[in-house]
Parts: C-alpha cells; structure tokens; sequence
C-alpha cells in the first residue's frame, strides 16, 4: 500500500444533500471538456503544450490539485512524474484511479489538507476558478507552503481573452456552465490572486485561442522577506 504524506478529508463536501446524479458529473465531463475545446485547438494538445511548459521532469513529485477524473495525471506518470493527487470529488476520483493507477490518489477537500513533506511541483489545472475567494487563496497559500526551495506552481484557468465577442462568449459560457465563483476569479485575474499568496510570475503562456492561460509561478521571497521585517506589512500584502 502506498504510503501518503498528504491528509485532509472530504467532510466540507458531505455536507448537505449529495444529488444522486454526482455520478454523471465526470461523464460529462470527459466527454464535454473534448468538445469545448474542439475549436480552440483541442482539449488533449492543450493539456500536453501546458505540461511541456511547467517542464515536469522525470523523477520530480508532482502534488496535483483538483485532479478530476485524473486526465493530466495520467499524462504526468506517463512523463515520469511521482504524483500525489488529490480532489474531493469520489465519482471523479474513481476514473481517475483507473487512469493513473500508480499515482498516490486522495479524497479531500483542499481546505482541509495538511502535508509533511516539499513538492517540486504543484499544479492546479481548472481548480481555482470552482472555488470561493476564501477557499483559492487557502489553495494558493498550501501550495506555495508545501513547495521545495526551488520548486514551482503551474496554474492553468480561464482568462478574459482579447475582444469584445470572445469575452461575451466566456461570460456566457461561465454563466451557463461554470460555478458563480468563476465569474469573480476571471474578474480579478492571475496577477492579484498571485501577489496576494506571495508568489511571482516565472512563466505566462496563452492557450486555447486566449481563453486560457498558464502561469508559472515560484515564490516571491522579496516580499515575504520584507513582509516578515517590516512589521504590519504582511497584513498590508494580505490587503493588496
Ligand atoms: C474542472 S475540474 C478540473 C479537473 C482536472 N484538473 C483537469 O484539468 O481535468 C475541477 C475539479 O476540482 C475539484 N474541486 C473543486 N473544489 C474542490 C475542493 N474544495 N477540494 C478539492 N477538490 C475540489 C472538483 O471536484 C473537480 O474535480
């Protein structure tokens, strides 16, 4: 049995009543993702031309965020990787055991996990746009917390494209099929959320005809070091 170094649990998703069609969601999910990204260049070169930029190497443990139905975490074994991938998510977490049977894989909520050990990479791919302000800056701040000294984060989500069309084309596609709190993380945009976890832009590529992007990230020792001195500037970082 394969040893974890990453806990947490799901009981932030339990709450409530469960629908007794979660069963579908990965379903269309995996069939649906294909076919949005069809025009934009398709959903499979997508996923390869962001991991050929976060430049994963064989060998180095990989913590994947939200993981889904475990697409790119097959595509991260495949690459060499060893991967601890995590979701709350049972029906989706499910097809993603098939896929990547040997990565290590975890039900938890991200507002729950705790982590003894560094990651050279962690990758949060079309996670933070399904959770609330509160709930992404956690995730940003774990991830930036469980990273080794020179490691990196790759984030890769929806952008507000160039142009007046393509931009209604999202909206109305975030409205229609996307949680609300995704309309809030396009608003505000990489750049925010990054300086407010502390992190700096390494890396910036567009994809999918500019509907979305991938940020390579690392930490922003500057400001943490000069927050860490100058005292009340963390809470002024944290306020930015
Ligand atoms: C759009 S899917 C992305 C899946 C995968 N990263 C990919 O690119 O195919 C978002 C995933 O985030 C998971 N998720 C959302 N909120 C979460 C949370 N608070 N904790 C853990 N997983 C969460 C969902 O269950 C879902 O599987």
């Amino acid at each position: 049995m394969k040893e974890s170094t990453v806990t947490g649990n799901d009981s932030v998703q339990s709450e409530g009543h469960e629908s007794p069609f979660t069963w579908l969601v990965p379903v269309v999910y995996d069939l649906g993702a294909p076919a949005l990204f069809s025009p934009l260049g398709g959903w499979d070169t997508l996923r390869e031309q962001a991991l050929d930029t976060f430049e994963v190497r064989a060998g180095e443990h990989v913590l994947e965020l939200g993981c889904g139905t475990g697409g790119i975490t097959e595509k991260l074994i495949k690459r060499g990787a060893c991967v601890t991938a995590i979701d709350r998510s049972e029906p989706m977490l499910k097809r993603a055991r098939r896929r990547a049977p040997s990565a290590t894989i975890i039900r938890a909520d991200i507002r729950s996990l705790q982590c003894e050990r560094r990651f050279d990479r962690v990758l949060l791919a079309f996670v933070l746009h399904h959770l609330d302000a509160e709930t992404r800056m956690h995730a940003l701040r774990f991830a930036r917390r469980v990273l080794a000294p020179e490691g990196t984060i790759g984030i890769v989500d929806w952008v507000k494209p160039t142009g007046d069309i393509r931009r209604r084309c999202l909206q109305i596609y975030l409205t229609l099929l996307e949680p609300p709190c995704a309309k809030d993380w396009t608003d505000e945009g990489f750049e925010s959320h990054l300086r407010r976890a502390e992190l700096t832009i390494l890396k910036d590529r567009s994809f999918a005809r500019g509907f979305v992007r991938l940020v390579v990230a690392g930490r922003d020792t500057v400001r943490a070091d000069s927050a860490e001195r100058t005292p009340g500037a963390a809470s002024h970082l944290l306020a930015s």
